[in-house]
């Protein structure tokens, strides 16, 4: 299926930023008090986001970039094409390495951009990311 939407436009990422920073609302970090949205662009058009979910059993925790690419492929999706996160810091974050390997089994080309509560934007794609990455492919 053709994307919908090109990952590089940098409007879209503006908007999809926009949409994970909404999401980090709906944070669960009662232990952490760090609020983290995401926001998945899927390669029909659609856009998934969600946010982090805190356990008092802390290792239970569930990141907000897995959340939404769960959702997305909950949704019936199986190619993303790009990941956006907002974190509450005055620069961008990567996302962590658990979330990497996820990102990258829907979306070995997928783009990454992270914003924050300061005016910082970063963007990645998820090979730079997580070069070499096992996968899909792999097995
Ligand atoms: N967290 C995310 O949701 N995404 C990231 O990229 C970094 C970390 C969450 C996990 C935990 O709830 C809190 O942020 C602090 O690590």
């Amino acid at each position: 299926m053709k994307p919908c939407a090109e990952p590089d436009d940098p409007a879209r990422l503006d908007a999809l930023l926009a949409q994970a920073r909404v999401a980090s609302r709906q944070a669960y970090a009662p232990y952490s008090r760090f609020h983290v949205g995401a926001a998945v662009l899927a390669d029909d058009g659609r856009v998934f986001t969600a946010a982090n979910v805190e356990n008092a059993s802390y290792g239970l925790t569930s990141c907000a970039e897995r959340n939404a690419v769960f959702a997305a492929v909950f949704a019936g999706v199986r190619k993303i094409v790009a990941v956006a996160i907002h974190t509450p810091t005055a620069e961008p974050v990567s996302p962590c390495g658990a979330c990497r390997q996820v990102i990258h089994e829907f979306g070995s080309k997928a783009v990454v951009v992270s914003g924050c509560d300061g005016d910082g934007r970063h963007r990645w794609t998820i090979d730079e990311l997580l070069p070499g990455a096992f996968g899909p492919k792999d097995l």
